[in-house]
């Protein structure tokens, strides 16, 4: 059967990965977690005192860039790839809300995106991919077979995000979850080097009333009719 590239974009945790794991798993396809990259540079970022609450240095952060290696690596006992930085595994410490407050100044960053970006697309290059990001379906694969976009309140989200990082074991309260969705969704929009917006061809899927598993059917019905070529 022919392989595609499936691009998923949308804002911050609108269940990306969920879906784009799920959907992976199914087609036997590779999954890959673009976030997770950023993420990892803004913890390389914190933990070499480019970036902190007042300050950000642009210009060691751009020097420091080809001594950042990212690679992805699965054991048989995880339910998902791993992030690895400079041959760490930093899965866990990259989803704290920490990480999530300086990630979005640090996307913005050009030769970041571009160090990234072409990574990205060798990683897809044989197809069979499942990408989720802010600009998989605009910048990294614009010919991807199927783009969805996935959209829902910033309420709803905040709400998932909150009880997510509670369950880990985090000290957050919702106000703060919220207000860093509301930032980062102001910054990943309106930054200059390919802020997030839906491609023209992308599909919209707004799943603030949807469960995990209405989600999967739907967008498994579409990439089923566009792996048969059916649409
Ligand atoms: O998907 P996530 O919330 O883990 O992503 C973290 C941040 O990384 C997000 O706020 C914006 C940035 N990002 C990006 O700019 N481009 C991508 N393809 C993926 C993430």
């Amino acid at each position: 059967m022919r392989k595609i590239t499936i691009a998923i974009d949308g804002y911050s945790s609108t269940g990306k990965s969920t879906v784009a794991k799920q959907l992976a798993d199914y087609l036997g396809y590779v999954y890959v977690d673009t976030g997770a990259m950023y993420r990892a540079v803004t913890l390389f970022a914190m933990e070499n005192d480019i970036i902190s609450k007042d300050h950000f240095n642009v210009k060691e952060l751009k020097s420091a860039l080809p001594s950042i290696d990212l690679k992805f690596k699965k054991a048989d006992n995880w339910k998902k790839a791993h992030i690895f930085l400079n041959g760490k595994d930093v899965e866990n410490s990259i989803r704290n809300l920490n990480v999530s407050e300086f990630v979005s100044p640090i996307a913005t960053i050009h030769e970041v995106r571009h160090k990234l970006v072409s990574q990205q697309q060798q990683m897809g290059e044989e197809k069979g991919v499942v990408m989720d990001g802010r600009d998989i379906g605009t910048v990294v694969f614009p010919n991807a077979e199927l783009k969805i976009f996935m959209n829902a309140s910033a309420q709803e989200r905040a709400q998932r995000r909150y009880k997510e990082l509670i369950e880990r074991g985090e000290n957050v309260t919702y106000n703060s979850v919220l207000k860093n969705i509301q930032e980062r969704d102001h910054l990943d929009t309106t930054r200059q080097d390919s802020p997030l917006v839906k491609a023209i061809d992308a599909i919209e899927i707004d799943n603030s009333e949807m469960n995990i598993e209405d989600q999967f059917h739907t967008v498994l019905q579409l990439a089923q009719d566009r792996i048969a070529g059916r649409v």
